[in-house]
């Protein structure tokens, strides 16, 4: 088989590129190790820019998310018992953010991709790459039993952390960064209505916590637990009484529990590898990026990435032009390092920490009380919450 692009992984990265590439006329296969069961199953966070939003619209998927997504103005943030307002909105004149979940999202570019008739190979095994140092890249992959070649132009290495592309790059050629947070997310997903109509980040005694939603009738609520803790030991009861102690009193009392429909932890890491192409090989997504959750910018780096990749690609066939390729690296970069510093910073200040003690929560009181206290601090955080300008 050929095609122009081969793209590994169709997580929310491989299945955007391959709308918006589709869109562009440029034809390309998306290989993925997995069932479209498998992937669907996948609960992640739900929180998109503006930049993913037009991305979406973009590659002809923002029905949907328009219909049945909840546009947010604000946030609030829980400490020393209280909750504070910040107003997205009125700091960043006029931008929010859409409540609309990754599953939906991966659903929609699922459909999509098939009402297109375009090729997507599930439960592909042994996927391995080759000559992305030349100008004739190949995959490999085998299916019942037999093994497959595609030849490309190029290779997209959308297939997150764990994934074969960047595990494919010579060691020499890579720098990696990587910080691992001691502690995880026990999320559960459950079909009560949301605690607040707006998401609540809370700083507590008991750690962090955080109330954010699906819809009107489903929540996705988090709280703060130790990295070496089982999911096992929580049962639905053990979660939502550890929530409420976590709440403000009249939250607390508003919360409705009910059984959960998903339940799992999610460590916290922050990762980069640099840089993100290497020859014909180019890296998007969690593949080259991992973020902590809190801010959401996973799904929205993820989409700039392939937002970026897009273009060039468009720039390559269109114009014969390779200079976007030889910016797109640096492009993408530019942006992750900012928003790893958010969500560096927003973990930092919202979670309890095992070794900071006493004085590590007093000061983070301290910058809690400043940042909803100053128009410049709050604007600071509503800017990087909507989401950084998608630089040329
Ligand atoms: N061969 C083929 N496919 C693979 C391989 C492989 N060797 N390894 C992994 N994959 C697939 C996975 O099964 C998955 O479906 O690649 C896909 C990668 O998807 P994600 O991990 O969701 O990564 P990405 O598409 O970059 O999405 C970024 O999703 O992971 C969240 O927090 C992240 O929100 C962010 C967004
Ligand atoms: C979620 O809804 O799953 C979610 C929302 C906001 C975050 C992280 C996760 O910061």
């Amino acid at each position: 088989m050929r095609t122009q692009v081969a793209i590994i992984g169709a997580g929310p990265s491989g299945l955007l590129l391959g709308q918006l590439l589709n869109k562009a006329g440029i034809d390309a296969v998306v290989i993925e190790r997995q069932s479209p069961d498998y992937v669907l199953g996948r609960i992640r966070a739900g929180v998109l820019e503006q930049v993913t939003i037009d991305l979406l619209d973009k590659a002809g998927v923002g029905q949907r998310m328009h219909a049945e997504g909840l546009p947010h103005g604000g946030i609030e943030l829980l400490f020393k018992g209280a909750r504070h307002r910040i107003d997205l909105e009125g700091l960043t004149g006029g931008k929010h953010v859409m409540v609309y979940g990754q599953t939906e999202v991966t659903r929609d570019l699922m459909e999509a991709r098939a009402d297109a008739g375009l090729t997507t190979i599930y439960q592909a095994g042994d996927v391995t790459l080759h000559d992305f140092d030349g100008s004739q890249p190949k995959v490999r992959y085998t299916r019942d039993g037999q093994t497959h070649e595609i030849a490309c132009d190029f290779i997209a290495g959308c297939d997150g952390y764990h994934g074969v592309s960047r595990a494919s790059v010579p060691e020499a050629a890579l720098r990696t960064y990587e910080k691992v947070y001691p502690f995880g997310w026990l999320g559960v997903l459950a079909d009560v209505p949301p605690v607040s109509h707006e998401l609540i980040y809370a700083n507590t005694g008991r750690g962090f916590a955080l109330c954010s939603m699906r819809s009107a009738t489903r929540s996705r609520y988090y709280v703060q637990v130790p990295m070496e803790e089982k999911v096992e030991n929580w049962s639905d009861d053990a979660f939502w009484n550890e929530l409420q102690s976590r709440l403000d009193p009249e939250a607390a009392e508003r919360l409705v529990t009910g059984p959960s429909l998903e339940k799992s932890i999610a460590p916290l890491r922050s990762f980069v590898a640099e840089p993100m192409r290497f020859g014909r090989l180019l890296l998007a997504g969690d593949a080259a990026h991992i973020v902590p959750p809190t801010g959401a910018k996973g799904l929205n780096l993820a989409a700039a990435d392939v937002g970026y990749l897009a273009r060039a690609m468009q720039a390559f066939y269109g114009e014969r032009s390779e200079s976007a390729l030889d910016r797109y690296s640096d492009l993408c970069l530019r942006r992750v390092w900012k928003a790893e510093r958010f969500s560096w910073w927003f973990t930092s200040l919202t979670h309890k920490f095992p070794d900071t003690g006493a004085i590590g929560q007093k000061l983070q009181q301290a910058e809690l009380e400043y940042l909803v206290g100053s128009r410049a601090a709050s604007t600071a955080m509503a800017e990087n919450y909507v989401g950084l300008p998608f630089a040329d």
